[in-house]
């Protein structure tokens, strides 16, 4: 039977969520040195991968990594199985437990991965939801730890659209001690359970409506698409709400000179970011997108051990 899950920050407590990014850097360092790991910890194991939204990063940094650690990777499509329509997730669950080793799931309703998991007896990840992505934090830390050497202290600005980047923000400032600032738009913020909830942990938070207040002089500047995915029918009104948020470089200089710019990726440039903050020396985001790897392989061995 499954220890855990990962569907969001708040399932792992500080401890695990540490243990899990010291791991990705061990095996990131690992796999940079010998092109290779000494230990196979998904050997014969197969883990299923369902997607119900588009995936460049997640699919492939998952599918690659599966492989990487000695496991096979199923890719199972929303036409296959039609999950919640062909039958219900609760039988569903229960039958992909029989087979699989895990369930890395993508798809709408967080409501719906909570269904999954709970009626599966194998560990189900979160591969994003509308409400979180929690895997893109893990890969995030370990980018931010390996810039800046620390994350508890840190001062942290997201702009843009409250959306499931933003909200996981929220829930990684339950745990670490970051200052975070979220910069959106009255229209556009981000969950209030999550934004409660920050005031019973460990890391601060100020959301604002004014950007430049947000990235006063800021270690870290994140940024996400203005409009999700499943959501892009928003995409100009949101434009409109967020202009003012955008990441280019007048917004730069108010922030501490050595502050680092992330993405989740993918962007659109000349929206929430301009080209050239993109491609300049603060940007991480390609760092950023290569630790998704490195991270996921470490929630994947940590939740597959037994
Ligand atoms: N950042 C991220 O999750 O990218 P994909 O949507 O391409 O997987
Ligand atoms: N907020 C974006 C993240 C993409 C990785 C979306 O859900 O489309």
């Amino acid at each position: 039977m499954k220890s855990k899950d990962f569907l969001s920050m708040l399932d792992w407590n500080r401890e695990e969520l540490d243990h899990a990014l010291l791991l990705a850097i061990e095996l990131k360092n690992e796999w940079k040195k010998f092109g290779g790991h000494s230990f196979l910890p998904l050997q014969g194991k197969t883990i299923g991968t369902i997607f119900h939204k588009p995936s460049l990063r997640t699919r492939i940094s998952f599918e690659t990594g599966i492989y990487q650690l000695g496991g096979y990777s199923l890719y199972i499509t929303e036409k296959e199985i039609e999950l919640g329509k062909r039958e219900t997730i609760e039988d569903a669950a229960r039958v992909l437990s029989r087979y699989l080793s895990a369930i890395v799931i993508r798809t709408f309703a967080q409501s719906d991965i909570i269904k999954l998991a709970e009626w599966s007896s194998v560990p189900v990840i979160n591969a994003l939801t509308d409400y979180l992505h929690p895997c893109q934090l893990m890969a995030d830390l370990q980018t931010i730890y390996e810039y800046k050497g620390q994350i508890d202290g840190l001062k942290i600005a997201y702009l843009g659209d409250g959306n499931n980047m933003a909200n996981s923000w929220l829930e990684t400032a339950y745990h670490y001690r970051i200052d975070l600032r979220i910069g959106t738009s009255p229209e556009t913020m981000p969950a209030k359970e999550l934004i409660d909830n920050v005031k019973k942990g460990s890391g601060k938070v100020l959301i604002t409506h004014n950007p430049i207040e947000a990235v006063e002089n800021v270690d870290v500047i994140y940024t996400d698409v203005w409009a999700s995915m499943g959501a892009k029918e928003k995409s100009e009104e949101n434009a409109r709400k967020l202009r003012q948020f955008q990441v280019n470089q007048e917004l730069l200089k108010h922030a501490h000179q050595d502050v680092i710019v992330m993405h989740c990726l993918p962007a659109e440039r000349g929206r929430e970011i301009t080209d050239d903050v993109m491609e300049s020396k603060h940007s991480v985001v390609f760092d950023e997108a290569e630790n998704r790897l490195h991270a996921q392989k470490a929630i994947l061995t940590l939740l597959c051990k037994d």
